[in-house]
């Protein structure tokens, strides 16, 4: 039977076989993320659990560690090369600095919609770069979805990129996005998420940007009194094994493993697409202030430099491919 346990506390387990002397042994497995039970990521890994326990026929138990129990998103991709944790969800923020060629899908206004980045990242290009993941001590399942990110602060609203000068804003610990935000004017911050709450509430800093699912499932609008929709990257999340999970499976059990995975993938994006729905409306019934209508080419502009810092330190290959497929 199906079953999913969320721990709220942090712990580290190793693949456990439990419940010896069942007709059959069942092991339970990690899969860690940042966000709230619930949030985006979470209905992935729900959707995950469901469908290896029925493809397994119960062998498997998928153990939530939702809202960060087991650390950030860095800490959690080094719990995987390690063997400490066995499945991931994590955004691209700090993938990079273990796998520089994604750094790409990081570069603002990159992707034109959510359709364009799925074709991409589910075609060959997205496969290419899976593949260079692999290469370092990670197993890539599958690109999956956080969103389109927009910025909030608690100061004044932002309506064009001069009203992000002095900003203190996080951003994921990731170079493009410290690069572009530096460009614009603000002052950059990098922190892992999860301790933004409290740096928001305590004013250690004015503002952050992520998607409308993560700004809702982390109930932003207590410590965040402005939103802009800025839409100024598609920011890509991606599904990691750890090869000592792996490597440990069978050819039939890494087949259960991938019909999960996409199972995942489908439960993220549908609440993603529901969240960008009804997200907007329950931030306004929150009492956020919401700026709609930006103007995005003046946002593009003031981010541009971005680019010029990118291409000199990994070329444009890919980027020109990402560029010419949509
Ligand atoms: O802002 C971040 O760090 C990421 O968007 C988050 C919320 C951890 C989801 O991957």
């Amino acid at each position: 039977m199906y079953r999913i346990r969320t721990l709220a506390a942090a712990g580290a387990f190793a693949i456990s076989a439990a419940f010896a002397g069942a007709a059959s042994a069942q092991t339970v497995l990690n899969f860690a993320h940042t966000t709230a039970q619930n949030s985006h990521y979470s209905m992935g890994v729900q959707a995950f659990a469901e469908k290896l326990s029925e493809l397994s026929g119960g062998k498997y138990e998928i153990r939530e560690q939702a809202a960060g129990a087991m650390g950030g998103e860095r800490d959690l991709i080094e719990g995987l090369q390690i063997g400490s944790v066995e499945l991931v969800i994590s955004s691209t923020g700090p993938l990079g600095n273990f796998v520089p060629e994604t750094l790409v899908l990081d570069l603002p206004f990159l992707f034109k919609s959510y359709d364009a980045a799925h074709a991409v990242l589910d075609g060959e290009i997205g496969q290419a770069l899976l593949d260079k993941v692999s290469e370092n001590n990670l197993v890539a399942l599958a690109w999956s979805e956080n969103g389109f990110r927009h910025v909030t602060n608690s100061d004044h609203p932002v309506k064009t990129p001069a009203d992000l000068k002095d900003l203190k804003l996080r951003t994921m610990e990731n170079q493009v996005h410290m690069e572009a935000f530096r460009a614009a004017g603000a002052s950059p911050t990098p922190m892992a998420f999860p301790e933004v709450f409290a740096a928001l509430q305590q004013k250690v800093i004015d503002g952050q940007e992520n998607p409308i699912p993560v700004i809702t499932s982390a109930k932003f609008w207590e410590v965040q009194k402005y939103l802009t929709l800025t839409g100024h990257v598609y920011s890509p999340a991606i599904i990691l094994a750890s090869p000592t999970l792996w490597d440990g499976l069978s050819d039939e059990e890494k087949g259960w493993f991938r019909e999960a995975t996409k199972a995942a993938v489908a439960a993220t994006r549908a609440k993603v697409a529901a969240d960008e729905a009804n997200g907007v409306k329950l931030l306004r019934e929150h009492g956020m202030d919401v700026t709609e209508s930006v103007d995005q080419a003046a946002f593009q502009a003031a981010v541009r430099p971005a680019y010029d810092t990118f291409v000199s330190k990994y070329g444009d290959e890919m980027l020109k491919r990402i560029q010419a497929a949509q």
